[in-house]
């Protein structure tokens, strides 16, 4: 089925918002009901300076209605935010100096959540998603933490990697969540042929 990629705007979070935490859900394999915890986050992400989120759309061929199959979100980074805050500690903990740290966090865009619709993951869609995302950002790079897996091996790390995100810190403790991270980064803009 065609799928094409939208830009999804705070103005009709109303339609997007709960397909779009019902993908997050399946797609990281929460348990149901993390949905309702979710959504004040995500709707007080949309307030955050240079919010910006695409998602991905089918169309039913016989009926002709849409379904948000994949959703990809980020936003300025900026030191009144709690990722940004863990990352700087984390940073310091790893032995970065404080001109290094200032040099990583001071322009960049946080990808916050890229999801797809399990029935339609490995065909490039999170790619598409990402790509579009990151194609008219200003910031001089992109950052993001993502679960750290065995031999870096899942299709999170393989799309990061393919698209020339390199390690900034591994096996990172976030406040609160016991399991290991991985932030990864790149720089801004990528190429055009991604
Ligand atoms: C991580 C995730 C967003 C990637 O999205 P995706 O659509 O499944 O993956 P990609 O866009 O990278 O698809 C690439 C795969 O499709 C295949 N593919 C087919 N056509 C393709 C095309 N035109 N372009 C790129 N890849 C294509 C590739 O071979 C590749 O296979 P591989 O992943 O086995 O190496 C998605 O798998 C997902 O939601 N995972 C669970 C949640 C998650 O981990 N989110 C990220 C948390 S940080």
């Amino acid at each position: 089925m065609p799928v094409r990629l939208v830009d999804l705007t705070v103005d009709d979070i109303d339609t997007w918002l709960a397909p779009a935490l019902d993908i997050y859900v399946a797609a990281m394999g929460y348990p149901r009901g993390t949905q309702a915890h979710r959504a004040p986050l995500w709707t007080d992400h949309t307030r955050r300076p240079g919010w910006q989120a695409v998602g991905a759309v089918e169309t039913d061929t016989v009926d002709g209605s849409d379904r948000l199959v994949a959703i990809g979100y980020g936003y300025r980074g900026a030191p009144d935010q709690w990722w940004n805050q863990q990352l700087c500690a984390g940073l310091r903990l790893a032995g970065f100096t404080a001109p290094q740290i200032t040099e990583i966090t001071r322009d960049y865009f946080e990808l916050t959540e890229l999801h797809v619709d399990p029935a339609r993951q490995g065909a490039g869609l999170g790619q598409r998603v990402l790509v579009r995302l990151l194609r008219d950002r200003l910031e001089s790079s992109v950052l993001l933490s993502t679960p750290e897996v065995a031999r870096d091996d899942n299709r999170a790390w393989r799309l990061y990697r393919r698209l020339g995100f390199d390690d900034l810190l591994r096996h990172f403790s976030f406040t609160g969540d016991p399991r290991p991270f991985a932030v990864l980064g790149r720089r801004l803009p990528m190429r055009a042929d991604h």
